[in-house]
């Protein structure tokens, strides 16, 4: 039965009150919920894909401390697909959940499912991805996305050996041949690891340290929709053939995810890169990531993949948790970021968390202790 028929004579005058307090979210009437207990409550849960192993971590983790909260909870992937997503989305709220925690495919295509949430009086929460261009998204939870794009940036600048602030004993001047890379358009985050990244390597662009030999610097030219690594492995083939069939060499790559770096480090192995010890003329260039996925932290094991940007799945899927459970009982989840994340109808009140750069010396401390992975998942290359 929706919230919205359950609500007794007695409930709505508490939630008006609530109101006026403040409590609940843009779609307001979420404190109707205050008298109820979780196991009369569910939240639906929407992600994007099952292809990428990372948001299968955060549709696990975020399912499972939900049921340890005691609430009921559907959780759906939409394969990439922004149809199907609408379509799930759709269905949560006939079906009267109570709250909804999104990831979204496209920022931009869930506006009228967003208006539907604040009909029911349905709290909306963005899952890492902001939602945008709709005034019903009551909360963001994310991390420093700005920060994954700088710490990409010196993670290439300092696999290169470039001396910056950031790595002061670089010594190297280069010029070094990089060629850059971004995710998709359509979501909000591709836009600030790009712009967090150019924040470091424009200077160097333009003072010759570093050469793009394609010529393509704008994130309409290097971006990858859906984040296709097979979308990525053909950029790189292209680069390759079009750039780089004088002879000179890439020596570095700005990939803003390991499904890309895996595309991107196939491209170049096909052409010969690899392990100079093994006899091959092409070292491999410096290649950054993100998400320590387990193929590319072995890949990073393995000498192969430089570097990728650590964001821990199980914090995230955490203040996905703690900023659902408020909605629900009529408080106000507590921000930390009030003015990043404008959405282009509002600044959406955001909890982000930090990142941390992993380097093949990082892989024991950051990833293995932690329990993000063990050493065994690391060898093989699999998650278990
Ligand atoms: C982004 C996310 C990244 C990465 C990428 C591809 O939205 O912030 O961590 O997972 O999608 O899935």
């Amino acid at each position: 039965m929706s919230k919205k028929l359950g609500l007794t004579a007695a409930g709505a005058v508490l939630a008006l009150s609530l109101a006026a307090c403040g409590g609940g979210g843009a779609g307001s009437g979420t404190s109707n919920n205050s008298d109820k207990s979780a196991q009369d409550l569910s939240i639906g849960v929407s992600m994007p894909t099952q292809t990428s192993e990372r948001w299968i971590a955060d549709g696990k983790a975020v399912k499972s401390q939900l049921e340890k909260e005691g609430y009921t909870v559907t959780l759906q992937y939409a394969n990439d697909d922004i149809p199907t997503q609408s379509q799930q989305v759709d269905q949560m709220i006939t079906q009267g959940a109570d709250a909804l925690i999104i990831a979204a495919i496209d920022g931009t295509a869930l506006s009228s499912q967003l208006d539907a949430a604040a009909a029911a009086n349905i709290p909306v929460i963005s899952y890492d991805r902001l939602i945008r261009d709709n005034e019903n998204v009551d909360f963001y939870v994310s991390f420093d996305n700005f920060a994954v794009g700088v710490a990409q940036a010196n993670a290439l600048l300092t696999g290169l050996g470039v001396k910056n602030d950031n790595a002061p004993d670089g010594t190297a001047t280069g010029p070094f041949n990089v060629e850059l890379f971004a995710g998709s358009l359509d979501d909000n985050n591709a836009h600030f690891f790009f712009d967090g990244a150019m924040s470091i390597l424009q200077p160097l662009i333009d003072d010759g340290t570093l050469v793009i030999k394609s010529g393509e610097t704008k994130i309409e030219q290097v971006a990858t929709l859906r984040w296709q690594q097979e979308t990525a492995q053909k950029r790189m083939e292209d680069l390759l053939t079009g750039s780089y069939n004088d002879g000179s060499l890439v020596n570095g790559v700005l990939s803003p995810y390991d499904g890309l770096s895996r595309g991107i480090i196939t491209a170049l192995q096909n052409a010969g890169y690899g392990p100079t010890t093994e006899g091959g003329a092409k070292p491999m260039p410096i290649v950054t990531g993100q998400d320590a996925e387990i193929a590319s932290v072995k890949l990073i094991d393995d000498g192969v993949q430089s570097s990728t940007i650590f964001k821990d799945t199980r914090k995230l899927a955490e203040q996905a948790v703690i900023a659902a459970k408020a909605f629900l009982e009529g408080k106000t989840p507590e921000a930390n970021d009030t003015k990043t994340y404008d959405n282009g109808k509002k600044v959406v009140p955001s909890f982000l968390l930090p990142v941390e750069t992993v380097f093949k010396d990082d892989i024991q401390t950051v990833l293995v202790d932690s329990g993000y992975w063990t050493a065994e998942e690391v060898k093989a290359g699999q998650a278990k």
